[in-house]
């Protein structure tokens, strides 16, 4: 190496000894005649310090300018009395320069890298660091990422994917890579293709997940896998979501859904308690609770526990009750439901507003409430006294509590006071943020209706019925339960996985539920049916989204934060310029021309 130290390494007990460092210029200062130099790496800052005394040297460093590339030799010394920094671990020495090179020079850069020390960056919030547009970030990754922000969430990320090799290593998992360049894996979303240069109209596709391969796995004979998979999905962007992205999954032979979620919630433990120290685990085992349940109750099927406002079912008290948006929804076949908030008066009415057409944008006709002990709102003044009684009792409510409602079909009805639930526990300061809350959401439906009427996998074809529906999933699909379940953490989904079909017969009746032909089956997934005529063993595993937990450990909001070279929001490279056309030559090899627009 060039150097014989980083610039994050020296302290007082290197006092008097010869060093070499290589780093960035981070800020120069003029004092008194000195020149000082925090030189950065990846690994902290070191002062370094120049002394007119050594001309030719000193006139080098009046050069230098912020960004520049130096190696430097000199000699390590304490500080003087009161120029010590303890937040820094170099800040207690300085290095006296005698020899300076210019390894590079830099341009001015389009923003200030300004890496604060360690100290500086726990002040200083995310959103302080923001105040460089995400355009120009993303243009100059490289130089953002120099920045401290992403340096850090670069060495999670990497922390995060040693937690999780040393875990399955050590739990008797082999990590097997599985190919990018694939036959379509129909797991919902569109595909990104890749045009064949040998087979001019055909195409392979980049892999939504392993998922058949993993399955495949299984057939071999390889009962535990784990892989870190890049997986594509041409899909809208949205802050926690990319183009492509990274999985942890898992996928296990011989087992039943309970061993697929132990393994995997050993693992979040594990790297909670080793990544995140400072966070407390709500409560471990993981709770479990199924769909139906997270849907009835909390109004999403990842509910936040880190806060109650469950809702009370009020359905057969509605019967009577004067306020027709209640009565027409239990008689048109639906539900209603009754969130009450104690010390509802904290809530203006302008914030029930905001919740109001929160509440709208999320399909709601709108948000009924009442203040408990008041005849303003529209329930109070529409319903009858015996019907304010009893939904008192029901919901245990007490003068000053307000409670919010939703009425209409289940789920979808519930969906909107689910996001009421969340942004009230948000204003009203009900989450403690020390605390994660891990939670698996269990038999989840199999099948549901698209926006077009047509049946579709909920999770994807080759999820398992729930063993008590496996007989009848044919004659009432919808109402199927799936053997498939996700992990949530503090109301974000992290990943979602299932016991798999592994019979041919069985797979083939899934197929035909979903409108599959047997000839377009075959086509499709022949590969997968054919391997189920050789012995396939039972099996089952799950998928995290990698990119999502280490948003979540390191408290960013959107993804883009912990990926070292991601898409914008528009699914564009804006450092590389991707997408971009193609030469001509390149298409006609390909058999490919572009439409007119
Ligand atoms: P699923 O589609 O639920 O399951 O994906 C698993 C997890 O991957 C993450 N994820 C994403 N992260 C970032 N950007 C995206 N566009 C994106 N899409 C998904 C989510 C999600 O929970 N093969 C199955 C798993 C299995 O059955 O084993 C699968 O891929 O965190
Ligand atoms: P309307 O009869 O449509 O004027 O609605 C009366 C009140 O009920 C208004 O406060 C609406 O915001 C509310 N409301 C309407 N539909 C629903 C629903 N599905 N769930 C909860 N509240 C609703």
């Amino acid at each position: 190496m060039l150097r014989t130290h980083t610039c994050g390494e020296l302290t007082t007990k290197h006092d008097k000894k010869e060093v070499t460092l290589c780093g960035w210029v981070h800020r120069r200062r003029d004092h008194g005649g000195l020149i000082f130099i925090d030189l950065r790496d990846r690994y902290g800052f070191t002062q370094i310090v120049f002394d007119p005394e050594n001309k030719e040297q000193f006139a080098q460093a009046e050069k230098v300018r912020p960004e520049w590339v130096l190696m430097i030799t000199g000699t390590v010394r304490k500080r003087v009395e009161g120029a010590q920094r303890e937040e820094n671990p170099t800040g207690g020495i300085e290095v006296l320069v005698e020899k300076i090179v210019v390894l590079n020079e830099s341009k001015t850069p389009p923003f200030e890298i300004d890496r604060p020390s360690p100290a500086e960056a726990g002040l200083r919030s995310a959103s302080q660091e923001n105040d460089v547009g995400e355009e120009l970030r993303l243009k100059y990754r490289y130089l953002d990422l120099r920045r401290n922000r992403l340096q850090k969430n670069l060495q999670l990320r990497h922390d995060i994917c040693q937690q999780i090799r040393e875990y399955f290593h050590k739990n008797d998992f082999i990590e097997i890579e599985t190919p990018i360049l694939i036959k379509g894996t129909p797991e919902g979303s569109r595909e990104y293709l890749v045009p064949s240069r040998l087979y001019n109209g055909n195409f392979y596709v980049l892999p939504q997940s392993p998922q058949q391969l993993k399955q495949l796995l299984m057939v071999a004979g390889y009962d535990k896998y784990f892989q870190i998979p890049r997986c594509f999905r041409d899909e809208d962007q949205r802050g926690d979501r990319q183009p492509e992205f990274t999985q942890f999954e898992i996928e296990m032979s011989f087992c039943e859904e309970d061993d697929v979620i132990k393994v995997m919630e050993g693992c979040f433990i594990q790297m909670t308690e080793k990544v995140r120290p400072d966070r407390k685990i709500q409560k471990k085992p993981f709770p479990r609770i199924t769909y139906a349940d997270a849907m009835n109750k909390y109004g999403s099927d990842k509910p936040d526990l880190r806060f109650d406002l469950e809702f009370t079912d009020i359905s057969e008290i509605v019967g009577d009750c004067g306020f027709k948006v209640f009565s027409d929804a239990v008689k048109e076949g639906g539900v209603v439901k009754a969130m009450k908030v104690e010390n509802g008066e904290k809530l203006s009415r302008k914030d029930i507003d905001v919740l109001t057409e929160l509440a709208q944008t999320h399909g709601a006709k709108g948000l009924a409430w009442l203040r408990v002990g008041e005849d303003s709102g529209p329930v109070a003044k529409n319903s009858t006294p015996e019907f304010l009684e009893a939904l008192n009792k029901a919901t245990d409510a007490k003068d000053g509590d307000i409670i919010f409602f939703a009425a209409g079909a289940y789920p979808h009805a519930l969906e909107p006071l689910g996001e009421v639930r969340k942004s009230v526990a948000a204003k009203m300061e009900l989450i403690d943020e020390s605390v994660w809350s891990y939670l698996w959401v269990v038999d989840f439906p199999m099948f549901e209706k698209n926006a077009e009427g047509e049946v579709g996998a909920v999770h994807h074809p080759f999820t398992r019925p729930h063993k008590d529906d496996e007989e009848v999933f044919q004659k009432d699909p919808l109402s199927a339960r799936a053997t498939a379940y996700d992990l949530v953490l503090n109301g974000s989904e992290v990943g979602g996985g299932s016991m798999r079909i592994h019979e041919r017969d069985l797979q083939k009746k899934v197929f035909d539920t979903l409108g599959i032909t047997d000839e377009d089956a075959d086509r499709r997934f022949g590969h997968m049916l054919n391997a189920f005529e050789y012995g396939a063993p039972p099996h089952g595993g799950i998928a995290m989204g990698l990119d999502r937990v280490c948003m979540l450990m390191a408290g960013e909001p959107n993804i883009r934060e912990v990926i070292a070279f991601p898409k914008d929001q528009k699914a564009k490279d804006l450092m590389l310029g991707a997408p971009s056309p193609i030469p001509e030559e390149q298409l006609k090899e390909l058999g490919i021309e572009v439409a007119e627009e």
